[in-house]
Order: C-alpha cells, then sequence, then structure tokens
C-alpha cells in the first residue's frame, strides 16, 4: 500500500520506517526542511536503537522517501498517518492541538477521495470526531504505545493494536496495513473514536500512577524505616500487581507521562469528571526529585555550596538522548541553583543537555565526570554506570558519596569499596569500619 507518515519525530520517523519494514511504500511528511533533508540523507535526529539502520535500507531501496509537499504526499498516499507533536499549553491548560489540526487541515486539502487520515498523535478525548466532522476524508484513530529506546521493536511487535473507526471500510483498510503484525497474533481491539483515544491517556495514567504509587510507598518507607526496593519486589510476585513499573526513584520525565497525565485531568474536567488523584501522581513525581536533592544536601553535611558535584545521566531515561523533563538534569540544575558546581556526564544525550542547560558543567566520560567530585548523583539508570566498579571510582573521586537516584546500585559493594550510599526510600546502608 502508499503510505503517508506526516511529522517525523520520534513516533513518525519511528512509524514511516517499521511500514515500510512492512513492505508499504512511504512517504514521510515534515514542514521541517532541514529534518526532511537529514531523513533523504539517512540520518537520524535522535538516539533510537535499531532505527538508522531501518531508514538507511529503506531509503536505499526507494521504499521510503521524505517530502516537505502536501500536494505530492496528497497525490501519493491510500493512507496518512498524522504522527505530530501534542505538546503542553503554555498556560498549563491541557494538550495544544495546533499542529495536529495544522497536520489534518494541509493534508486534506489534497488528499484523492476515498484516501484514509489516520490520527496517531496522543489527543484529548474528542479530537477525532470533531476533525472527521471538520474534514471531508475519512478519519479513524490508531494510537501508539512506543516507549522510546524500544520503539522499533514496539511498533513491529506491538502489545495490541487499538483500531478506532466508525466505519467497516476504516477498519478494512487498518487491516491491511497492519497485515503483517495481525498474522504474528498481534491482539487487536476496535472501538469508536472515544475509546480509542482514551485507551492511550488511561494506558500513560495507568503507568504514570504505579510508578508514583511505588514512590509514595518510598516516602512512608523513609518515614517507617522500611527498605522500597525490596517491597516492590515482594509486591511484584503478586501476579495481580506484577514487577513492572514498581522501579521507586527520582521518578519519571520524558516527553509523554508528565504531560500526558496533565492534559488528561484537564479534559477530564472539562467533561465534568474529577481525575484529581493524577495531580497528586504529578505532585509526589516530584516530590521525588526534592528528596533527592535534599539527600545530597544530608550527605553533604548540609550544603552543597561549593561542592564538586558529578550527576550521572542526563536523559530522561537509559537508550534515549531524550531530556524532556528529564528528572536528572532538573536535579542537576537544582543542586547548581544550591551552589554546587555541577558536572554531567551521559553516554547519549549530551548534545541535547549541553543546548538546554548551558550553565551546567559537562565531562566526556565517566572517568573525567568522576575525578575530584567531592559527590555524586546516579540519574538515568544507564547500564554502564551499573557496571561501574566502585573502588576504580572511589580513587577518582575526591570524596566517596553517593546518592543513587534510581536505586539500583549494589549499595553492600559500593560501602564495602568505601562510599557513604544513600537511596531514597531505602534506609542508609550501614558503613564499614
Ligand atoms: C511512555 C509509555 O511507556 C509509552 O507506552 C507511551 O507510548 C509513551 O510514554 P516513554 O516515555 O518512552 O514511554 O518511557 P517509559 O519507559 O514509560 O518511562 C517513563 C519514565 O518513567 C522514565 O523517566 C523512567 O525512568 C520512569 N520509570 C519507569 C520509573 O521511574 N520507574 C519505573 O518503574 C518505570
Amino acid at each position: 500500500m502508499r503510505l503517508t507518515v506526516i511529522g517525523t519525530g520520534y513516533l513518525g520517523a519511528t512509524h514511516a520506517a517499521c511500514m515500510a519494514e512492512l513492505g508499504h511504500e512511504v512517504l514521510g511528511v515534515d514542514v521541517d526542511a532541514d529534518k526532511v533533508a537529514a531523513l533523504r540523507a539517512g540520518r537520524v535526529p535522535f538516539h533510537e536503537p535499531g532505527l538508522a539502520e531501518l531508514i538507511e535500507r529503506h531509503t536505499a531501496s526507494g521504499r521510503l522517501r521524505f517530502t516537505t509537499d502536501y500536494a505530492e504526499a496528497g497525490a501519493f498516499g491510500d493512507v496518512h498517518f498524522v504522527c505530530v507533536g501534542t505538546p503542553q499549553r503554555a498556560d498549563c491548560a491541557g494538550a495544544d492541538l495546533t499542529y495536529v489540526d495544522a497536520a489534518f487541515a494541509a493534508i486534506a486539502a489534497h488528499t484523492r477521495p476515498g484516501a484514509l487520515l489516520v490520527g496517531k498523535s496522543t489527543v484529548p478525548v474528542g479530537t477525532a470526531g470533531r476533525l472527521a466532522r471538520s474534514h471531508e476524508a475519512e478519519v479513524a484513530w490508531n494510537p501508539e504505545f512506543l516507549r522510546e529506546g524500544f520503539a522499533v521493536a514496539d511498533t513491529l511487535r506491538p502489545d495490541r493494536l487499538v483500531f478506532g473507526v466508525e466505519s467497516e471500510r476504516a477498519e478494512t483498510v487498518l487491516r491491511a496495513v497492519y497485515a503483517p503484525v495481525l498474522a504474528a497474533g498481534t491482539p487487536l481491539v476496535t472501538a469508536g473514536f472515544a475509546t480509542a483515544e482514551l485507551v492511550k491517556t488511561a494506558a500513560n495514567a495507568f503507568l504514570a500512577t504505579k510508578i508514583s504509587f511505588i514512590n509514595a510507598m518510598a516516602e512512608v518507607c523513609e518515614a517507617a524505616g522500611g527498605d522500597v526496593g525490596t517491597l516492590a519486589e515482594a509486591l511484584g510476585h503478586d501476579d495481580r500487581i506484577g514487577p513492572k513499573f514498581l522501579r521507586s526513584g527520582v521518578g519519571f520525565g520524558g516527553g509523554c507521562l508528565p504531560k500526558d497525565i496533565r492534559a488528561f485531568a484537564h479534559r477530564a474536567g472539562e467533561l465534568g469528571v474529577s481525575l484529581e488523584f493524577l495531580r497528586e501522581v504529578d505532585a509526589i513525581n516530584m516530590r521525588r526529585r526534592d528528596r533527592v536533592v535534599e539527600l545530597a544536601r544530608e550527605l553533604c553535611g548540609g550544603s552543597l555550596a561549593g561542592t564538586r558535584v558529578t550527576v550521572l545521566g542526563a536523559a530522561f531515561k537509559p537508550d534515549s538522548d531524550d531530556i524532556r523533563d528529564s528528572p536528572a538534569l532538573d536535579v542537576a540544575d537544582r543542586l547548581r541553583l544550591a551552589g554546587a558546581d555541577v558536572t554531567v556526564y551521559d553516554p547519549a544525550a549530551m548534545d541535547n543537555a549541553r543546548k538546554a542547560f548551558p550553565r551546567l558543567g559537562y565531562a566526556v566520560c565517566v572517568e573525567e565526570a568522576l575525578r575530584g567530585a567531592g559527590l555524586v548523583l546516579h540519574l538515568t539508570e544507564w547500564p554502564q554506570f551499573r557496571e561501574i566498579d566502585p573502588e576504580q571510582a572511589a580513587a577518582w573521586v575526591d570524596r566517596p558519596r553517593i546518592v543513587d537516584g534510581r536505586g539500583v546500585l549494589d549499595a553492600d559493594r559500593w560501602t564495602a569499596a568505601g562510599w557513604q550510599l544513600r537511596a531514597p526510600g531505602r534506609p542508609a546502608p550501614r558503613e564499614e569500619g
């Protein structure tokens, strides 16, 4: 089939490449000429494992092309996927639909008769219906659940597909698009527009709630002398709860969970439904950042002023260079504002971090970051940080003190190597000698 994918950010670039991988002819569309030029040359403007290879392969074969021209896209495609961003509005009241509305209007002005417009962006419930009423072409909604770092695998082998459709024809077209994915046994849920839109926001709200739940338990553990790591392990053995998304620490960030729960609570409020608990989910999450700063201050005897602090991690999670709402950088900047001399190192997100936080210091490797440090904070759980040898690291730093903001370092091992280690929600390990 001939598909277009409008918007070539994280979601769009991945979707375009994966649709080509499924055998379709794909035209990616973006208003940003620089992005299009980079993608045409097979360059991916962000870090996503496996994506560059796919784009390179399919641009070389001619199955995947990119353009800035909506007229070309309209003439080319049978199905148009809209994958543009829905950022948080500047007034914090809900999602900004400017790009979604503009993309639908631009492509609808050029579509051929019978074309299907498919929204994939995360939108407030009611958007698909509104767009269907305002454009002649048929609309469907097909929310996307990909995780950064696993975007290609999540698109080619998703947990489920959700089709928000209001006609049999739209469902038939989407079934044809995803035929190989469905043939592999992927569950399909078909629904009306409202339910399909809600699946996405509800899924993100649930995940955020799960993380904030365990982080609230971390607060209780801190007050009562418990260990949230052990608590989460024990909870996770209950099949009804499961172990995933129970990693307690500095909390969640990124381009989706924080903004999506705010937009969802706002939209529910417009519909007369109170989702106030999501405000508390957000508040618990932000309190974890305060707690990590507090632990840093405690380890430094009450004041961070003049302390040379190393922050390991800048991306909001490992295997990503995305720093949107990154807890690591937020904490790093708070430490700087508290008077610390902060150096950051991240395996992938350095360029993005430097641009967004030019006042922080940056090192080119773990060793350079650690040399001379008076305090270390571990804030993004990259595997290479977990592999740091605590004895070697103790020799590099000035004072062996560390806050494990992700709660994944082996506290006994670090303590045995002479480190003072603190982790949110976990009792301070007994120090040697
Ligand atoms: C999320 C959803 O998982 C995905 O389905 C949706 O399409 C987009 O939003 P993503 O933002 O890529 O994906 O990251 P995710 O893996 O969900 O992690 C989000 C944040 O939660 C990260 O900052 C991560 O470090 C944090 N997290 C995750 C925890 O703090 N604890 C956990 O147990 C899991």
